[in-house]
């Protein structure tokens, strides 16, 4: 990876020091490049760069990749005042990462989300362009008859009159669960399906986005970084400009 990145940026994005508090500790002499201090917090530096933060080396590992398995209960933006976010779940030090969910799941949806502060691979993920499939486990509270199969896996109008693309539907031997998989991702989107074949989503849980898989082995409310391998696998559906 190579850069040329401000400080403030660099060391705010480690989760250190805030933008405000960079600027403090430059003032104060205490941020160092090639072991020469500097007051401008703004100052470019380049990987080869030797940057210290009271003596101690700063790397810059520009993005985070999070896997979360978000509880119920939980919004997934802070455009709700009010109510519990999925921020509240991290520590202080990830929140300073200015990480942000890719896509959002309802408040009552549980399972896989990811956050990152990667805007620039969130935006594209999120890109109805990239057919980026997400898989979740339903049930519901009637049973889903042939034809209501066929129609949530064909594509059926909406009560806003948005048609929905094709699907993929796996049916369990009780026909009132299953799995569903999506490449696009409207507002309600499953639960308006549902609901536009006279059925009701009673638990919805994001099982799979991209080709990464929830980890069985978080609880509820429990994130972890996604290995390098899940990284890569994110990463391929994104074009770096
Ligand atoms: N579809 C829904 O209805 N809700 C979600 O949270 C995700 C997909």
């Amino acid at each position: 990876m190579t850069y040329f990145e401000r400080i403030d940026k660099i060391i705010s994005s480690q989760g250190k020091l805030s933008r405000r508090e960079v600027k403090a500790a430059a003032s104060k002499g205490r941020i160092s490049v090639n072991g020469k201090p500097i007051k401008d917090p703004g100052l470019k530096v380049r990987e080869t760069d030797n940057l210290t933060l009271d003596g101690l080396q700063v790397t810059y590992d520009p993005f985070v990749y999070i896997m979360m398995n978000k509880p119920e209960g939980y919004v997934s933006s802070n455009d709700q005042p009010g109510l519990p976010t999925v921020f509240d779940l991290l520590t202080d030090a990830e929140r300073k990462r200015g990480l942000f969910c890719v896509g959002r799941l309802d408040r009552d949806t549980v399972g896989l989300l990811i956050l990152t502060n990667d805007g620039d691979a969130a935006h594209q993920l999120l890109s109805p362009k990239k057919h980026v499939e997400k898989t979740y486990y339903f049930e519901s509270a009637e049973i889903v008859s042939d034809d209501d199969a066929e129609s949530l896996i064909n594509g059926l109008e909406l009560a806003d009159g948005l048609v929905t693309k094709e699907t993929k539907l796996e049916l369990f031997s009780d026909r009132r669960s299953g799995l569903i998989t999506l490449t696009e991702g409207k507002y309600h989107q499953i639960k308006r399906m549902f609901g536009a074949t006279g059925n009701k989503i009673t638990f919805l849980e994001r099982k799979r986005f991209g080709g990464i898989d929830l980890d069985d082995a978080l609880k509820r409310g429990e994130l972890r970084e996604l290995t390098n391998e899940e990284q890569e696998i994110l990463l391929k559906i994104v074009i770096r400009r």
